[in-house]
């Protein structure tokens, strides 16, 4: 099926290297069904499972998927028991798709908070995709983009301690470079799905110069053709960066002229 949708898209579409996704609205998709919050957030695992497929299958580079937020601990404790064990499973289900897929899998945030078990689990389904050399998926659990940012500034902090930094050194780069994912480009696309518009302490530094894209689709009704009208308008926007249409315009001619 995603083959079809697919040839929705123009084949010259311009594509964003790198989608970062605030995969929101699984419990509102439940209540309307009159349903279980926990069935909206397993119908949400299965649209991630379609998502990152189709994402690979067109050649995004960087999918980037909130799962659970750092603040996401204040819910109830049964549904936070919930999440965890659908985590659980999902790692555990998914790992042989992944891999078959080619998707390297990365968790982002801070890990230390989970159970050893899934904790054990995090790191052997990242093991399993380790040589998959097709699209990375990054699942931020337990992740904030002020935790990131925070983190970073501890290893400059101590980068700094050892004689090893100068302070006087530590410039955006610097900063830039102790963040989760210093080594992937910063997201293009940042979809947000559910009908909030807000950033909800995502990837906040890396997000400065994303194209913003929100749906009012709950997340497991966020399918490949919801996608593919985000896809469109991204392609549509042009990116200028601080500078002028007109200069951005004249870039991209002297760039196709050579
Ligand atoms: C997003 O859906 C999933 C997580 C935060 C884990 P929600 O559970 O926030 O769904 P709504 O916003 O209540 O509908
Ligand atoms: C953001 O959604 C976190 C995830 C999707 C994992 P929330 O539902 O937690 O965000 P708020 O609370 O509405 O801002
Ligand atoms: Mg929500």
């Amino acid at each position: 099926m995603s083959q079809d949708i697919k040839g929705t898209l123009p084949d010259s579409i311009v594509l964003p290297r790198h989608v970062a996704i605030v995969m929101d609205g699984n419990g509102r998709w439940a209540k309307r069904q009159g349903k279980p919050r926990h069935a909206g957030h397993r119908a949400g695992a299965e649209n991630l499972r379609n998502i990152v497929k189709y994402c690979g299958d067109i050649g995004i580079e960087v999918l980037t998927v909130f799962a659970f937020s750092s603040e996401n601990w204040r819910r109830p404790k049964t549904e936070v028991a919930l999440l965890m064990q659908l985590f659980m499973d999902a790692l555990k289900q998914e790992s042989a798709r992944l891999r078959d897929n080619n998707v390297r899998l990365r968790i982002i945030g801070d890990r230390s908070a989970f159970s050893a078990r899934l904790q054990r689990q995090m790191g052997e389904t990242e093991a399993i995709t380790a040589a998959c050399t097709g699209m990375l998926l990054q699942v931020a659990a337990n992740y904030g983009g002020r935790w990131d940012v925070a983190q970073a500034v501890r290893r400059l902090v101590g980068r700094v301690k050892s004689g090893e930094l100068e302070p006087s050194s530590i410039d955006e780069a610097a900063i830039a470079a102790e963040l989760t994912f210093a080594d992937r480009p910063d997201p293009d696309l940042f979809i947000r799905t559910g009908g909030e518009q807000r950033l909800s302490n995502f990837i906040l530094w890396q997000s400065a110069y994303s194209e913003l894209f929100f749906s009012d689709a709950y997340w497991p009704d966020f399918d490949e053709a919801a996608l593919n009208v985000a896809l469109r308008h991204f392609a549509g926007r042009q990116r200028r960066f601080g500078m002028t249409g007109e200069q951005v315009v004249t870039q991209v001619e002297g760039e196709t002229s050579c």
